[in-house]
């Protein structure tokens, strides 16, 4: 099947209303993967708190939402301060009554040989593509505890196998799978659900960072790419939303691929 044409969640007939009287907070929702998550969890009938550091980014999703009739807020918030994200937990409890969904979609990327990648970058990857969920999750676990809510971790391919010169990038992907696997052990009797979802070839703007680097073996790159086609952001949005959804009950410690079979074996 060819890759389809994204459509507007509020406008597709086909999806259900599985988050009604659900509240979620959602990061990196000023674009790709966040923004598609947040317009349609908010279409399927969330409360949605849509955080970034691109604070007019996130601003604008909440309006796209509110445009179609959704209920949504946005702040600006950098996910590797932990007081920040203590507070974006705050904020939504206080907007909406309480939090059911944490969508951790906020991350950064880049590819570099390892001789040449910087200890600084390596630190930055880690601090939001995994100690940001970190800090988020430890301030969310009351809130999650009480109304049984649960965690979706958005990973990648680089959290499920390695990829050439992008040592930073995987070993953070990495570690959000394994954080997302031990939560899911430590409190899989309480009912609370902590998944992964790791895509691969996402049309969106982090993709940027991944060009190939200088004298790079594409031998080694194109063990990671087996389709000829990027998704859209959307269809990721879609699993997020089952995932994250009721429907989902049994799903636990779950590592989800959605990346055209590039981790099948
Ligand atoms: N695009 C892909 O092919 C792909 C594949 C696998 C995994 N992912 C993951 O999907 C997630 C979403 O990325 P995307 O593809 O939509 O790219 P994107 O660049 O469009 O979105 C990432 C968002 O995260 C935000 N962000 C970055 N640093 C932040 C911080 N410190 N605090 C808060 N927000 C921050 C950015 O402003 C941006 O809006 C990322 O975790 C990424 O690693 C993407």
């Amino acid at each position: 099947m060819a890759v389809p044409t994204p459509v507007s969640p509020f406008a597709d007939p086909t999806i259900g209303r599985r988050y009604e009287e659900k509240v979620a907070l959602v990061t990196g929702a000023a674009s790709g993967i966040g923004k598609a998550t947040a317009l349609r969890l908010a279409a399927e009938g969330a409360s949605v708190w849509c955080a970034d550091v691109n604070t007019e980014g996130a601003q604008a999703t909440a309006a796209e939402i509110g445009e179609h009739g959704g209920r949504a807020r946005a702040s600006g918030a950098d996910v590797s301060e932990p007081e920040a994200c203590a507070a974006l937990v705050g904020g939504t409890v206080e907007a909406f009554g309480g939090l059911d969904v944490l969508c951790n979609i906020a991350g950064i990327g880049g590819s570099a040989h390892f001789t040449e990648e910087s200890p600084d970058r390596m630190r930055a990857m880690m601090a939001v593509n995994a100690f940001g969920p970190f800090y988020l999750i430890q301030a969310a676990m009351p809130q999650l505890l009480e109304r049984t809510g649960n965690v979706v971790n958005l990973a990648s391919t680089a959290g499920v196998i390695g990829q050439a010169y992008c040592t930073a990038y995987c070993a953070s992907k990495h570690a959000l799978v394994g954080l997302t696997k031990a939560l899911a052990i430590e409190y899989g009797r309480t009912g609370v659900r902590f998944n992964a979802v790791c895509p691969g070839g996402v049309n969106t703007n982090i993709l940027g960072g991944f060009l190939p680097p200088e004298g790079a073996s594409m031998s080694l790159i194109s063990r990671s790419f087996l389709t000829r086609d990027m998704q859209e952001p959307e269809s990721v949005a879609a699993m997020v939303a089952y995932v994250g959804s009721d429907e989902a009950y049994y799903v636990n410690g779950a590592v989800l691929s959605i990346d055209g079979g590039t981790t099948t074996g």
